[in-house]
């Protein structure tokens, strides 16, 4: 990037007063060299970098854009609920119109609570299932991601060893491992928690597999403990009534946040009646969980993807990117591993071990106008009409028509 952007100047400045200049997994530090960390404004499908370039984001905000950025009806919602009043000295009645609507719109629901990230959804889960069985024990798929707090981060800094001493690691869609990690604290056992699917960074994504989804009911009935879905990356992308309904099992809480209120903070918790007392016993509060503008577009962005049937437009646009991304890199003679569901999608080059091949592939594409992440899962949102991905696949041709001159020069070279 030229150091007389006005991205530069920003990290510049950046670097003085903030630690690092800028944190955690958005840190542009963390993708290739040539990405913006900074953007000034969005549209649709499409955001601006700070210095005015403009892409088509396959990424919505990591996650949260799903009907498309600015939607007019989401928008109009919140800005009615503006003029009306935001954060009170208690909830607006939006708050129990949003609770209805997410029971009537989750399989497994019959209640719903507020707060405003995802690690707030999912560490509430596990209070819950806590609160409810009366027992410690949550097992946890290695390498599963659900938050950023002691008891899930990925990081090891500022983290001790009690903070997870009562997490038990299983494998993700391997029964066996799951009923070893639940035999060995017979007794004590709180909760199993999964993710939507296996969507670990920098790796193929996994859907769960149906006798997996099915072990892991049994096994949380047999110790009386909550099964947990960890919905925050993939709720309302993979269906409506929650993402393991499409493996024909129902968790008894689930944790939601990203798309839930089309880029607005809020995130929510769902149970059945199980864990009803449970989750009154526990205390969870926040200066702003009960604000009405989120909850408001909360539920102009549920009604909206319920009425328009956005998870089938998503898996038909990325079913179409697939294929056209599928046989652009078959004609420049490219393995790319494509996996994950086709509205959340992550791809990756065979044989690229450093990941370098994707990274280049990713710089190509940005640099001729797509947000592409090379490791990270990405998002399609009801905005990604057909229109938008033919636009996307003339960009990729030039994309991959650049990286396999690269690659075979490389190559050459090695060889
Ligand atoms: C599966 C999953 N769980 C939990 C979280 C944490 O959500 P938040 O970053 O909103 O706290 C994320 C965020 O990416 C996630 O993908």
């Amino acid at each position: 990037m030229d150091q007389q952007s006005i991205d530069a100047a920003l990290r510049a400045r950046a670097a003085k007063v903030i630690p690092g200049g800028m944190w955690g997994h958005q840190n542009a530090t963390r993708v290739p060299v040539g990405y913006p960390q900074y953007f000034s404004r969005s549209e649709g499908c499409r955001i601006w970098d700070a210095d005015g370039r403009s892409y088509i984001d396959y990424m919505c905000a990591w996650g949260p854009m799903i009907l498309g950025y600015g939607d007019p009806d989401v928008e109009e919602a919140a800005a009615r609920q503006r003029a009306q009043g935001d954060g009170l000295n208690g909830p607006t009645p939006r708050l129990v119109e949003l609770a209805e609507l997410m029971v009537d719109t989750v399989a497994h629901a019959d209640w719903a609570m507020f707060s405003k990230n995802g690690t707030d959804a999912t560490t509430a889960c596990v209070t819950i299932a806590r609160a409810g069985t009366g027992r410690r024990k949550v097992l946890v798929a290695r390498g599963a991601y659900h938050g950023a707090i002691p008891w899930c981060t990925p990081s090891v800094a500022g983290v001790t060893e009690e903070d997870r001493a009562h997490l038990v690691y299983y494998d993700y869609n391997d029964a066996a491992s799951l009923e070893e990690a639940a035999g060995s604290v017979k007794g004590d056992l709180a909760a199993i928690i999964v993710s939507a699917f296996k969507h670990d960074l920098g790796k193929d994504h996994v859907l769960p597999e149906r006798a997996f989804a099915h072990a892991a009911r049994r096994v949380a009935d047999e110790a009386d403990a909550a099964l947990i879905v960890d919905d925050v990356r993939a709720g309302f992308r993979l269906d409506m009534g929650g993402s393991w309904e499409l493996v024909g099992v129902k968790p008894d809480l689930s944790a939601w946040s990203k798309a839930i209120a089309n880029g607005r903070a809020l995130a929510a918790v769902t149970g059945n009646d199980r864990f009803r007392e449970g989750a009154r016993s526990i205390f969870t509060t926040g200066s702003f969980w009960t604000a009405g503008v989120s909850m408001a577009a909360s539920i102009a962005t549920i009604t909206k993807l319920r009425n328009t049937d956005a998870v089938g437009l998503m898996s038909a646009s990325g079913e179409r990117l697939r294929a056209g991304l599928q046989a652009q890199a078959r004609k420049y003679g490219l393995a790319l591993r494509q996996s994950g569901p086709a509205q959340m999608p992550v791809f990756l080059f065979e044989g690229d071990e450093d990941r370098s091949l994707g990274s280049r592939f990713c710089v190509e594409a940005l640099n001729r106008g797509v947000y592409f992440h090379p490791t990270h899962t990405m998002f399609l949102s009801a905005a990604h009409t057909s229109e938008i991905i033919d636009e996307t696949l003339e960009i990729t041709e030039e994309a991959f028509k650049a990286v396999a001159h690269v690659h075979e020069e490389l190559a050459a070279k090695a060889g």
